[in-house]
């Protein structure tokens, strides 16, 4: 039996990110680390939020999280937190900062090294206090007990899953996600979509997870093509926040399957972004996996708007992956020879590697068709 388990404070709406003094005060701390990347700090973002905190607050700023974060970019923030001498971290950012601050809370408290948090449940005890800032719609960081840190010396996106990975407190702002130009909307949001079906299909799936699980992927269906066409359209991108936060607290307790385990590998070798590589690979994991729960993938269909409710389970589940291929069209997404820094070369190489990286992760044994290397390797090239 999964534990169910989330911030103890989540305050969601427009403005929640002016909320950051009294929620630091609440908890007692007044030196942070604020822990983010360049584009925040040069778009204004970071001073914006740190202007409203109270005088008796003090805060730095460390923004060397690169995209996809990395051990060092983690040492190196840990390192400003001990100078600091912070009692607490603010992420400001996408899942890039959120995980790389939940990293850095963890070192502070427990002596690693990270790689020996890798997996399920191996963090011993609590992290430094971490107030989550989203600003991307997104990867749910924020509400997850989850962290993804690349290993460089391994060439491994390390998948971290334990509640001393927990924001404590997570201030969802909707207008953080005004700036998102398409593209990254495009790939967040079908992060977000991904989510929240890998969640209704896992073996792991259960009643707390299900409702989060099938509202994100109503909300994400309905609103995510206007967030992309309309940036500035306050309504869908404060259903997209909702989804992706929904989305996060379903897949952190049900768990991702195989799309997330393929998704992580071509992140670490190509550095092909989170959003994008789930987003190329779920049309043909879901066609390979639509036999092993053709009932809920039928539930995904009916609640994506791609046929009437009355449709039967057979009829509705084969509505699932046009409609799903029809959505990376609208939104521009590419196959995955297009994507940047992926060569044929490099990919015949290093295809095999993927698939026993992505089979070591775990997150494959949860999904309704559990795959062979030889599955996996066939479906990243039914994704090129
Ligand atoms: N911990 C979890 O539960 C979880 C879940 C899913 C994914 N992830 C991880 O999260 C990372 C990806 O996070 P992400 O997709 O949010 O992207 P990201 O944090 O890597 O950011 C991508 C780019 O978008 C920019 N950006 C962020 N917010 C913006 C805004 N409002 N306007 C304009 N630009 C903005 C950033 O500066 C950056 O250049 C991956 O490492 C992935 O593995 C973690
Ligand atoms: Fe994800």
């Amino acid at each position: 039996m999964s534990p169910f388990q989330i911030p103890s404070t989540l305050l969601i709406g427009g403005g929640a990110s002016q909320q950051l003094g009294p929620q630091l005060a609440g908890l007692g701390v007044r030196r942070v680390l604020v822990v983010t990347d360049e584009f925040m700090v040069s778009s204004g973002t970071v001073a914006a939020i740190l202007d409203v905190l109270p005088a008796d607050i003090e805060a730095t700023v460390f923004s060397g999280v690169q995209p996809d974060p990395t051990t060092e970019n983690v040492l190196a923030g840990l390192a400003v937190y001990r100078e600091f001498a912070a009692e607490g971290l603010v992420a400001i950012g996408g899942g890039s900062p959120m995980d790389a601050a939940k990293a850095i809370a963890v070192l502070v408290k427990n002596s690693g090294p990270l790689a020996a948090y890798q997996g399920y449940h191996r963090i011993p005890g609590p992290g430094a206090p971490l107030v989550a800032i989203p600003t991307t719609a997104g990867t749910g960081s924020e509400v997850t007990k989850v962290a993804v840190i690349t290993d460089t010396e391994r060439d491994v996106k390390m998948m971290m899953l334990d509640r001393h990975l927990l924001p404590t407190v997570a201030l969802v702002d909707y207008q953080l996600t005004l700036s998102m130009p398409p593209a990254l909307t495009a790939h967040v949001g079908v992060d977000t979509l991904t989510h929240g079906i890998e969640a209704y299909v896992s073996r792991k799936a259960g009643g707390m997870t299900d409702p989060l699980a099938l509202s994100c992927i109503r909300l994400t269906a309905r609103h995510l093509p206007t967030a992309w066409a309309e940036p500035g359209n306050p309504e869908a991108r404060a259903a997209m926040m909702l989804a992706a936060c929904q989305g996060g607290m379903a897949f952190a307790n049900a768990s991702v399957a195989l799309v997330h385990g393929m998704s992580r590998p071509l992140g670490a070798i190509f550095h092909v972004p989170h959003g994008l590589s789930n987003a190329v690979l779920l049309p043909a994991v879901t066609r390979f996996s639509l036999p092993g729960a053709v009932s809920r993938y039928a539930e995904i269909a009916r609640e994506m708007a791609l046929c009437p409710f009355s449709t039967s389970d057979e009829e509705a589940a084969a509505q699932l992956v046009p409609g799903l291929e029809e959505l990376n069209r609208r939104l521009e997404v590419p196959r995955l020879r297009d994507c940047r820094g992926v060569t044929r070369e490099r990919f015949d190489q290093l295809k095999r590697k993927m698939a026993e990286d992505a089979l070591a992760s775990g997150s494959p044994a949860n999904n309704p068709v559990v795959p062979t290397a030889e599955d996996i390797v066939s479906l990243y090239e039914a994704a090129w």
